[in-house]
């Protein structure tokens, strides 16, 4: 059972991500390694080229980014840690897969219509394509599993198709990969307008939770989090009430418990002031120790670089052997002499 998933490089991070993804990666490198197999996981810097960028602050964010993921419990001799522009296989694979993914499917991709629209200067075709370099993230490793948060289904349902499809044209070369989102906290939402998703690009700082945020922003944006006005309170998941919901789903997931042990544990509350505190202090018991060994990491950018070769030669001896069968099978390149 091999896993993939890759995130995007930015030092802000937020609890949605931590949450929906990053926990589970944490939890997928032991499975991986238990089965006799490997968890890949990767900062997707060519992603992040999909929309304007600074070029001087790139590799920052990748170390940020590699910073948070190291300091959650990322353990490179235990999985493989990547930059993706370190395996150029990737890229290479992108446009293979390119000549069997729809245009017509790409632009149904709800991601790609949200991001274009907010483009003022150039929608690149990077962004068009972004899915496809997506799929051949995973589609080079035949990855089994891809865990990922809900907001990326549409991207992941997208890849099982173009494996599908390059199969049958081209024989049983790629694996079809399943998807895997976290039965608590697939999708956060944000504090201040809990009817729409925690993002990084989100109009509201008061309402995303940075997973390098000290404590006491924490709990003040905690503390502000907007609920609803019934009365009296109740304290219960229900879609009539997101804000309480988004609250409940938060507070399992930080004490890794379900949503109904969350709820019997607040039954004894006054109010949802009780609620925000539980979870305010619920998320800085899991993010404080990040905090702290995120400040020893980021320090020391020759030790990531290292960790980055190393990675990379290890994914390339996977990579290399699956680009090779899939050049074969297309009749691209040299004549395979034996
Ligand atoms: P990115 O960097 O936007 O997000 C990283 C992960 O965080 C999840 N996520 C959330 N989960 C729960 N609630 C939220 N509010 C929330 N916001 C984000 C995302 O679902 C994601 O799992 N396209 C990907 C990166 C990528 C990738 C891949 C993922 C590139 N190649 C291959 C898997 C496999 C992305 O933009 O993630």
């Amino acid at each position: 059972m091999r896993i993939f998933s890759g995130l995007q490089p930015t030092g802000r991070k937020h609890l949605g991500n931590y949450i929906g993804a990053i926990v589970q990666y944490v939890e997928g490198q032991q499975r991986a390694a238990d089965a006799g197999d490997v968890a890949i996981y990767c900062v997707v810097d060519l992603h992040a080229m999909t929309v304007p960028w600074v070029p001087g602050e790139m590799r920052e964010r990748v170390y940020d980014t590699a910073s948070i993921l190291l300091a959650a419990g990322l353990d490179p001799d235990r999985c493989i840690f990547i930059r993706q522009s370190d395996v150029p296989e990737h890229t290479e694979l992108a446009w293979h897969l390119g000549a069997v993914t729809a245009h017509g499917d790409l632009n149904r991709m709800h991601q790609f219509k949200e991001k274009s629209a907010k483009q003022r200067d150039l929608v690149s075709s990077d962004l068009f394509t972004y899915p496809v370099l997506m799929a051949a993230d995973v589609l080079a490793y035949r990855a089994d599993e891809v865990p990922v948060g809900d907001d990326q289904r549409q991207h992941v349902e997208l890849m099982r198709d173009v494996a599908q499809r390059f199969n049958e044209r081209f024989g049983d070369v790629l694996v079809v990969p399943e998807l895997k989102i976290p039965e608590v906290g697939a999708r956060i939402m944000d504090l201040q307008d809990p009817t729409s998703k925690m993002s990084t690009s989100s109009a509201s700082l008061e309402g995303t939770v940075h997973v390098l945020d000290d404590a006491q922003a924490v709990e003040k944006k905690f503390k502000r989090a907007v609920t609803d006005s019934e009365d009296p309170p109740r304290i219960v998941r229900d879609k009539s009430k997101p804000g309480v919901s988004n609250l409940l789903d938060i507070l399992a997931a930080a004490r890794r418990t379900t949503v109904e042990e969350a709820t019997a544990s607040l039954a004894g509350a006054r109010g949802y002031g009780d609620l925000k505190v539980a979870t305010a202090d619920a998320v800085n018991a899991l993010l404080a120790p990040v905090r702290e060994r995120y400040v020893e990491l980021r320090a020391d950018e020759d030790a990531l670089e290292d960790i980055f070769a190393a990675g990379a030669e290890k994914a390339r001896a996977i990579t290399r052997p699956v680009l090779a069968d899939v050049r074969e099978a297309m009749g691209v390149g040299p004549r395979p002499r034996g």
